[in-house]
């Protein structure tokens, strides 16, 4: 079902390789603070190595203005890389230029070059040709294992693979297999849990998932819209109004598979101190806002978490920032790891609570990607992964 080309099928002895990865890491005091990408990218690039490969890699990290921006430099994560790996990695600070095809050119087997933010390039963003086929001007192969930036189109992730043979990297094709296995042929029952704050970022998820799972659990604060859609007085809950006639054809289309709290817990305040009650779901007071799904929709989700034959995940069920508003959260991140369906969680505060929670080797896959994971769950395509040679 995968039809690309991976790096096995690149003969890579000798040869300089160009790897996109996706080292948008969280920095702190100039430090990586958590390299679970960097790790997920370690396969692939200790694959070349052992393969007889120089490999460059290139990612962009933060969102950058279009020009240089110390405070999101890759030097940090060259140094990091440099010890999970044993070896030496060489830092550019350039991405493409006179340093950064000399440092490439000096490459030998088995050496690690990594080259500056691509977005410091403002022709990174515009999936600039020029940049892409500078870029390509660096390396003989180019190979893919950004899975979490495959839904941009950009000159390192899309416009270079037009320029060399392109294939993908061991992350990338387990991401898709996963993902894409969930959408196109998942295991039933197929039970999708979506929450977090806002429905508008995920109207085109829940409309694709409505389609090919056979339950949608939606929890967190887009939940409070579509309460809000049924008329239901929402007290000072987040709700987006904007998006109330969505929610209303969503409930009605999805009448059969969508499911919303049937309980939940309420706060004065938008405050980890605040006074708090649980209630089953009705209007909320005046002054009062909705903060977690309740007991009874833990259990009632619960439930059908353990009868799924697949289950995805996205999106906290309350501000589990918050630990008196965590149990939500964490009583469906329980569920979903006690349960033997094949179980898929994306995005971060769905992966964060999960590794808070302590039961991240009990889910099947934990996607690196946010928005890209989101994207396939939508049904698009993804730039980067299309750009790619397909399989003969
Ligand atoms: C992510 O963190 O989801 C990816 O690295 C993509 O980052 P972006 O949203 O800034 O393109």
């Amino acid at each position: 079902m995968f039809n690309k080309k991976t790096v096995e099928d690149l003969d890579v002895q000798g040869k300089r390789v160009l790897v996109r990865v996706d080292f948008n890491v969280p920095l702190q005091d100039g430090k990586v603070s958590d390299d679970t990408r960097i790790r997920a990218a370690l396969p692939t690039i200790q694959y070349l190595l052992d393969h007889g490969a120089a490999v460059i890699l290139t990612s962009h990290l933060g969102r950058p203005k279009g020009g240089p921006d110390p405070k999101y430099s890759l030097a940090p994560v060259a140094d990091h890389l440099s010890e999970l790996l044993e070896r030496p990695v060489q830092f550019v600070d350039e991405l493409v230029g006179e340093k950064a095809a000399q440092a490439a050119q000096n490459l030998k087997a088995g050496d690690v070059l990594i080259l500056e933010n691509t977005r410091f390039h403002p022709g990174e963003t515009k999936n600039d040709p020029e940049l892409a086929r500078q870029l390509a001007s660096l390396a003989d192969l180019y190979v893919n294992d950004a899975f979490g930036s495959a839904h941009r189109a950009h000159a390192s992730t899309e416009g270079v693979a037009h320029h060399l043979p392109a294939a993908a990297g061991f992350l990338m094709q387990k991401e898709i297999q996963y993902l894409g296995q969930a959408i196109a042929d998942p295991k039933r029952p197929f039970v999708a849990i979506l929450g977090g704050a806002k429905i508008s970022d995920k109207i085109g998820v829940i409309r694709n998932l409505l389609e090919k799972a056979d339950q949608v659990l939606i929890g967190g604060g887009m939940a409070n819209t579509f309460f809000k859609a049924q008329g239901y007085p929402t007290g000072d809950s987040l709700v987006e109004d904007d998006s109330l006639e969505i929610a209303r054809e969503l409930v009605q289309k999805g009448a059969s598979k969508l499911r919303l709290p049937i309980d939940v817990v309420i706060a004065n305040a938008f405050d980890a101190e605040a006074e708090m009650k649980e209630m089953p779901m009705g209007p909320v007071p005046d002054g009062w806002r909705i903060m977690d799904i309740g007991p009874q929709t833990v259990a009632a989700f619960g439930k059908s978490i353990q009868g799924a034959g697949t289950v995805v995940w996205n999106g906290p069920m309350g501000v589990f920032e918050f630990p008196r508003f965590a149990k939500g959260t964490f009583g469906v991140a329980e569920a979903v790891a006690s349960s033997s369906a094949t179980s898929i969680i994306g995005g971060g505060d769905s992966v964060a609570a999960i590794n808070q929670a302590g039961l991240a080797d009990r889910i099947t896959h934990i996607s690196t990607g946010g928005g890209a994971s989101l994207e396939m769950l939508e049904g698009i395509p993804l730039p980067g992964l299309v750009a790619l040679n397909d399989r003969d």
